[in-house]
């Protein structure tokens, strides 16, 4: 089958500054359907400018970029917003929700433009909760994000990110804002869409994170440096148990101890 992305000696060249910074420096990429990527290097190495290049959100200054086979350099700006409401989901370490909008209308939103501009407000509302069913927030579809944890938030994010079935799941840092057992809860959604298919790109700092993935890269100064398959892959729901464990071991001996 024919990759998902295919990028080709990719180069940004930011001008807009006085001295012009050569953010990526050619990037030649293939990605396959069904694989599960974290994108690593230190700060300022260009994974968020390869990101939002990977999500139409900018143009390369050189190189070329094929989305499910389609050259993206052939389309204008409304083709290629329209490309990547259909194509790609995003998610970022910030949630982005609107915040006086239940979680239900939150995930609602990217299906109110493009291609589901014809949809009935019906079928739209079943779709945005069968994505709160699959991250496991339907319960809550009616609160509001500050009535939600961080980790409750990133998965309405999540939710809203798949409610237009992209081909790629595209995540900045998602689990940036969250403590670490709020990180693996997240993880575990990202593998559970993952086993089911969906294509994820990730961005993330934290080496244990990446563990999580299926494909590491690792960029420096705008070049990748390493590729490479995760040889021992951390799952999310045998981590959880670790932690309920030793949660539930620290409360029994917290109980043993009299006057503690
Ligand atoms: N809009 C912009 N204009 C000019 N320079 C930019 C712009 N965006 C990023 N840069 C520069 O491009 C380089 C790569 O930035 P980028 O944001 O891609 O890094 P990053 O790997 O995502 O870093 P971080 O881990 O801190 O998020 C940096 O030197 C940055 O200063
Ligand atoms: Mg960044």
């Amino acid at each position: 089958m024919s990759p998902v992305v295919k990028i080709q000696d990719l180069h940004k060249i930011y001008e807009s500054g006085e001295v012009p910074v050569h953010a990526v420096r050619g990037v030649s990429l293939e990605i396959q359907r069904g694989e599960f990527i974290a994108l690593m290097g230190a700060s300022g190495s260009g994974k968020s400018t390869l990101m939002n290049m990977l999500g139409c959100l900018d143009r390369p200054t050189r190189g070329t970029y094929e989305l499910d086979g389609i050259n993206i350099d052939e389309l204008d700006r409304n083709e290629l917003a329209d490309l990547r409401n259909q194509k790609l989901g995003f998610v970022f370490q910030g949630f982005n929700l609107l915040a006086r909008t239940t979680a239900l209308e939150n995930v609602e939103l990217p299906m109110l433009y493009g291609r589901h501009r014809k949809v009935s407000m019906e079928k739209i509302r079943e779709r945005a909760m069968h994505c709160l069913e699959i991250v496991g927030l339907a319960n809550r579809f009616d609160h509001f994000p500050n009535q939600l944890s961080g980790g409750q938030q990133q998965r309405v994010a999540i939710a809203r990110g798949l409610v237009n079935e992209p081909q790629v799941l595209l995540a900045d840092e998602p689990t940036g804002n969250l403590d670490s057992k709020t990180s693996v809860e997240v993880m575990g959604v990202f593998q559970k869409l993952n086993d089911q298919g969906i294509t994820i790109v990730m961005v993330t700092h934290e080496l244990d994170i990446a563990k999580y993935c299926r494909r590491n890269l690792i960029l420096r100064d705008g070049v990748v440096v390493r590729d490479e398959l995760v040889a021992d892959r951390t799952i999310a729901e045998e981590e959880m148990q670790r932690i309920k464990a030793a949660e539930a071991a620290a409360k029994l001996t917290h109980q043993a101890k009299p006057g503690s």
